[in-house]
């Protein structure tokens, strides 16, 4: 199958583009490496050494691999650009990777709020009119958002994938059966934007019956996979800064070094996660397996849910790593609970990987043999949605 992956250098995209690659998939990355250019911005890195795109791509096909090809093209300023793309390379399958996607990052100023949103909200809608653009057979279309659209305040039922049934009273009295999207209910600007993506994605399904898929991903967790293992230019990106650093991700690491867990506020958040491995495997299931089109697909992209402090207990546990309680810059719940269905993807295939002793203690190693990478002032998180609740340093 021909597929677009839009975001292909990112954390997710780059063993996405490379675990379909290696299932026979015809691959061609766009992306206008924006993610490379926020590290020079937040003088951050990643932990892992990440070469240049093109080496990463060459590395690839001298092992024996078939080519994937590059194209460089920021997606929410040229449409233009993006149009031609997808008309000269008439692809079956789109996989939409191409936004800002840390929270901490969307809310650091109104300069990143007001580039969260043009970069996310005009990146897709200039998807989809490239998508409906396309003379023959028009493109399926995989989008990345985030169960973080759903907020995080229902307890008392599990969430369901994207669509809620409702019952509306009439002036009768009469029960009237009403399916709608779950209620909206973002945290910040960045998850806002993917509430915006899922509505964009409502009206160019119905109005030109546009095949979409919207995965709506837990947080990832881990760092490879089969492929991006295959040789050291193939490493995949692994964010530790208090920006773009997923929590579990964040705590192996500090951990790695005796830096104390920076858990935030109570650590009774309950929150989505997802391996890297299993990321990889949905995103094929997804394209290879299209909708019917008749609405939007809707997916949780998640295997289990967690509390932070529980994350923290467990890798405390493993590593003899101390956990420091500290201010919670978000405004959020301090606790609650979180039940999700993963229903659609189960029933496609999918078996998700569990999180155990053997994962964590994986990827601990792994970040312990990076450590000489590691820049102790990116580790806190300085990103606050109220400055009253700055996190600051935790004693070492
Ligand atoms: N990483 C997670 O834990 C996680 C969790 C839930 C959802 N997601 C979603 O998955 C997607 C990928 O996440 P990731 O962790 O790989 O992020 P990432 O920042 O590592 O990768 C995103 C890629 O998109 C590119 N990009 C951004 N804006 C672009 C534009 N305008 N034009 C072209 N390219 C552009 C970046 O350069 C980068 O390579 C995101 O949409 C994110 O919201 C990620």
């Amino acid at each position: 199958m021909k597929v677009i992956i839009l975001g292909g250098d990112g954390f997710c995209g780059w063993p996405t583009a490379l675990h379909l690659s290696k299932e026979g998939h015809d691959v061609t990355i766009l992306d206008n490496l924006s993610r490379r250019s926020i590290d020079d911005e937040l003088g951050t890195n990643s932990l892992t050494n990440i070469p240049s795109i093109h080496k990463r791509l060459s590395t690839w096909s001298n092992l024996g691999n078939s080519k994937i090809k590059f194209i460089n093209i920021d997606i929410a300023k040229e449409l233009g650009n993006l149009i031609d793309v997808f008309k000269e390379e008439e692809p079956e399958a789109i996989i939409h990777f191409a936004e800002q996607r840390a929270a901490p990052y969307s809310m650091k100023s109104m300069t990143h709020e007001k580039y969260t949103v043009h970069n996310n909200v005009l990146g897709t809608h200039n998807v989809l009119l490239a998508i409906n653009k396309m003379p023959n057979k028009k493109a399926d279309l995989v989008h990345l958002g985030t169960m973080g659209v759903y907020g995080y305040d229902g307890a008392e039922f599990p969430i369901p994938d994207g669509y809620q049934n409702i019952y509306i009273e009439n002036e009768s009295g009469e029960k009237i059966k009403k399916e709608i999207l779950y209620p909206a209910n973002p945290g910040s600007v960045y998850h806002m934007t993917k509430c915006i993506d899922a509505q964009l994605f409502q009206f160019y399904n119905k109005n030109y019956k546009l095949k979409i898929t919207d995965l709506h991903q837990g947080i990832v967790w881990g760092c490879n996979t089969k492929e991006t293992l295959e040789h050291p230019d193939l490493v995949n990106r692994f964010d530790y800064d208090g920006d773009y650093g997923t929590v579990l991700n964040r705590f192996l690491i500090q951990a790695s070094i005796n830096y104390p867990l920076t858990v935030h506020g109570t650590g009774g958040q309950t929150r989505a996660f997802i391996n890297i491995k299993d990321t990889v495997k949905c995103i094929k299931l997804a394209i290879e397996n299209p909708p019917s089109g008749e609405r939007v697909r809707i997916a949780n992209q998640m295997a289990e849910t967690f509390s932070v402090k529980h994350l923290a207990e467990r890798v405390s546990n493993l590593t003899g790593a101390k956990i420091a309680f500290v201010n919670n810059p978000r405004n959020e719940l301090e606790e609650n609970e979180l039940s999700v269905k993963n229903e659609v993807l189960c029933n496609l295939g999918w078996n998700p990987i569990k999180l155990d002793d053997s994962g964590l203690h994986e990827i601990y190693s792994y970040a312990k043999k990076h450590v000489g990478n590691i820049n102790l002032e990116m580790i806190p998180a300085t990103s606050c949605w109220n400055e009253s609740k700055m996190p600051g340093i935790p004693t070492l």
